[in-house]
């Protein structure tokens, strides 16, 4: 696997694939890789002639400065992760390259219209980090231009904006949604979950066997009551602070009534265990 760290040498290696005209799978990353990161690596691999991951922890994304300080920074672990599940390349930027204006804040934005997707759940919760997500990746895309793109289901809406952004600006790479790799007692994988304590580790399995019970429950009861059931279940669970559980209209994420109000519906939910947020989703049809 070859590290590269600047731009000029990312296109320029890149250019060589090109010319080769070998399809490129890219996957993005913020690092501290788990096994959900290996599968999109390994989907790529299956799908691709040639792969590339990027490594960079994207500080406009993060609206809360401590979250970014506190982020899980493992580069040697990971790239002896990717060297094994056969990543060709490794693209891995110092923040200056990424941004080397003043203020990463304002330069190379690039305007998507999110519609109501910047209304609702992470958007209300996390002010300006799509704006940011859309920022990098934006730019990551400009340098790598990928043929598929490759991004896990856990989040949710950050895939449903990055469709929005590959339409809106024209991009031609195919965005490709992965399934969610799961703890055996059911807790999403996340580069987050090393920051939980161990009691709380314990009582994060919460999260995934609600989102069951409620698609269990979706088949024969109001969404309105299962929504309740859920915001009750873990609003009231000790050591978790409720920030949404929201049924949702899978394509627009708008909130439904019924089961029938959209062909695919979804059960999305974040919270904080004790001192970290988590995020979490579950299609209910
Ligand atoms: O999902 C992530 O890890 C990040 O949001 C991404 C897509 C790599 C952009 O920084």
């Amino acid at each position: 696997m070859i590290t590269l760290e600047t731009i000029p040498e990312l296109k320029l290696k890149l250019a060589g694939i090109r010319e080769k005209k070998l399809e490129i799978g890219f996957v993005p990353t913020m690092g501290a890789l788990h096994p959900g990161h290996i599968s999109l690596i390994k989907r790529a691999k299956e799908e691709n002639a040639a792969v590339i991951c990027s490594i960079f922890v994207n500080p406009t994304q993060f609206n809360d400065p401590q979250d970014l300080e506190k982020y899980p920074r493992t580069p040697e672990k990971d790239m002896d992760l990717l060297q094994k599940a056969g990543c060709d390349l490794l693209f891995m930027p110092k923040t200056e390259e990424m941004y080397p204006g003043k203020d990463p804040f304002v330069s190379t934005h690039k305007k998507v219209d999110l519609g109501a997707l910047a209304h609702v759940m992470e958007a209300q919760q996390r002010p300006g980090h799509f704006e940011g997500v859309i920022q990098i990746v934006s730019k990551l895309f400009d340098c790598v231009n990928p043929t598929r793109s490759y991004f896990g289901q856990k989040d949710f809406q950050q895939v449903a904006v990055i469709r929005a952004m590959v339409k809106q600006l024209g991009y031609t790479t195919a965005i490709i949604a992965c399934p969610t790799l799961r703890e055996p007692d059911g807790l999403a994988m996340s580069s987050r979950n090393v920051l939980l304590t161990p009691e709380d580790r314990k009582k994060a399995p919460l999260i995934y066997k609600t989102l069951s019970e409620v698609k269990e429950m979706a088949l024969c009861q109001p969404l309105d009551s299962l929504q309740e059931y859920g915001r009750e279940k873990l609003g009231n669970a000790p050591g978790m602070k409720l920030e949404y559980f929201q049924i949702a209209d899978a394509a627009t994420l708008l909130p439904v009534k019924s089961m029938n109000d959209a062909p695919s519906i979804v059960a999305c939910v974040a919270l904080k265990l004790g001192k970290v947020r988590l995020i979490d989703n579950m299609i209910l049809k």
